[in-house]
């Protein structure tokens, strides 16, 4: 292993390399690529198994990753027309819509924050805008369900603190409630702007204004347009008392391209110049050498699982501003290009251990796909889901055209909507999914915090 890997080093062994290479620009090379990677990524997935969930990743994976999973499948089928993965990603995002369709699933109920819900909704938002098959009529439709979760999220507005912004919890009794943070209230922004292009709904661009509007009021979003991950509120406390002031590459991304959205939609310039801001930002943060990384953990060896998934996120959303703005082109390209040769070229590993409490990697030997991309062509031995689904993205994103724009509701969407889903309040839905006495209340807010407290749960709770 140790021989195998100074040989790579030094550029000696490339013969399993090559296997991988992706030469961006040839289609056919970069498709055979993400074609690997797939498989390997699918292999952790168990949901489809007899008896197990459909939508569910093995511990230590959260629920929301899961989502995020499928979004990047959404995107997979899209970007290559391979559709061999397109009916279990179908049946997961059916069957996680749960019985009120909008993905509030009764199990998830004591993790449940809105960015978990939110990353379920961005995957259904895509299959909405790159017209993956409708769900049968009597089944959650992909517009229908992002639509709950957008008329969710308005009432949980919360004005008392902060004056606005949603909490990273749902549930009071889960912890976290008493945290505001960026990516909760970027999921709301992200799909605010894309339903609002979609739908062509005024009341969705509104709301896209006003949760921008807090985010840069309050500091989460800099003058500089860092965006920075939350606040803890607390009575007698200003906002910016007790403010988390780390900033992740998914924030930057999934408020750039909800601004991406805005321009395409209004042609506002005030967008425009927000885009401008988070693309120079984030390439200057979140890349070394034109390849990404997530600089506050990856340095130190130290990101988590959840964070560990996070650069894929921003590929994403990178490549999907080309797609809206295709003059920034040249200004994003060096990025994805760079960031797509690099991962691809770490795909050559062949785990010889396990990592505690994680399933073992199934794909094919010599194609697992390390985290750290920078330097290229060295397997750093870290494998699971957040390297195989990054490097995914990677290769992916490098395929975007810009005139292959999302489609709308008047454009080739054929996804059906409904602008009063998702009518039952969370009050009410704990009442009637989840009598919890003050018992159970307490022993799940425990728990929670057991979790919490031992692996860094959630997705933006982290103090490094
Ligand atoms: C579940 O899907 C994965 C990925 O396509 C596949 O490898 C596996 O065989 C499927 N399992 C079943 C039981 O169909
Ligand atoms: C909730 O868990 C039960 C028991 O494992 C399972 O049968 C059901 O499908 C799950 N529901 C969802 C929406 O995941
Ligand atoms: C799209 O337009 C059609 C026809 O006006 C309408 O029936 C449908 O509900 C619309 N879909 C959405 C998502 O707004
Ligand atoms: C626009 O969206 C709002 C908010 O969901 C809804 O109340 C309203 O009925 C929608 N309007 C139309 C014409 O669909």
């Amino acid at each position: 292993m140790l021989l195998r890997r100074a040989l790579l080093a030094f550029g000696l062994l490339t013969s399993t390399a090559t296997a991988l290479e992706a030469k961006v620009g040839d289609e056919a090379s970069v498709k055979k690529a993400a074609d690997t990677v797939a498989y390997g990524l699918l292999k952790f997935y168990t949901g489809n198994n007899t008896g197990d969930v459909p939508g569910n990743l093995p511990d230590p994976y959260y629920w929301w990753v899961c989502g995020a999973m499928f979004g990047t499948m959404v995107d997979y089928w899209h970007y290559t027309g391979d559709s061999q993965y397109n009916d279990i990603t179908k049946q997961a995002m059916v069957h996680q819509a749960g019985p009120d369709r909008d993905f509030m699933p009764k199990n998830q109920t004591l993790t449940l924050g809105n960015d978990d819900q939110g990353f379920w909704a961005l995957a259904a938002m895509s299959a909405a805008e790159y017209v993956f098959p409708d769900p049968p009529a009597d089944q959650p439709q992909w517009v229908a369900i992002v639509q709950a979760v957008f008329n969710e999220y308005t009432t949980r507005w919360d004005t008392q603190y902060c004056g606005g912004g949603l909490r990273w919890q749902i549930y009071n009794f889960n912890v976290g409630w008493d945290y505001k943070n960026s990516i909760s209230n970027g999921c709301f922004f992200n799909l605010a702007s894309r339903l609002a292009r979609y739908t062509g709904n005024t009341t969705y661009a509104e709301w896209a204004n006003k949760i921008w509007d807090w985010e840069e009021k309050i500091g989460l979003i800099t003058k500089d347009y860092a965006v920075l991950d939350g606040v803890t509120i607390k009575d007698g406390a200003k906002c910016e008392d007790d403010m988390d002031k780390t900033e992740w590459s998914y924030n930057s991304g999934i408020f750039l391209h909800g601004s991406a959205v805005m321009y395409d939609l209004t042609k506002d310039q005030k967008w425009r110049t927000r885009v401008d801001g988070l693309v120079e930002h984030g390439l200057q943060k979140f890349g070394k050498d034109n390849i990404a990384f997530e600089q506050l953990c990856e340095p130190h060896g130290t990101c988590d699982d959840n964070q560990r998934t996070f650069k894929g996120y921003w590929l994403r959303w990178l490549s999907a501003t080309i797609q809206l703005i295709p003059d920034l082109h040249d200004k994003i390209w060096p990025l994805l290009k760079g960031t797509a040769e690099a991962a691809a070229s770490i795909c050559i590993g062949t785990p010889t251990h396990t990592i505690a409490k994680h399933p073992p990697f199934k794909g094919m030997a010599g194609t697992a796909c390390g985290f750290k991309w920078n330097p290229p062509k060295v397997f750093d031995d870290s494998f699971g889901v957040g390297e195989q689904m990054s490097a995914l993205s990677a290769l992916i994103y490098t395929l975007v055209k810009d005139s292959d724009a999302p489609k709308t509701n008047s454009t080739g969407g054929t996804s059906i909507g409904n602008p009063n889903s998702g009518s039952r309040s969370d009050d009410e839905k704990i009442r009637v999914f989840a009598p919890i006495t003050t018992g159970d209340r307490v022993g799940a807010g425990i728990l929670t915090t057991l979790i919490i407290g031992g692996v860094l749960g959630g997705c933006a709770f982290v103090v490094i």
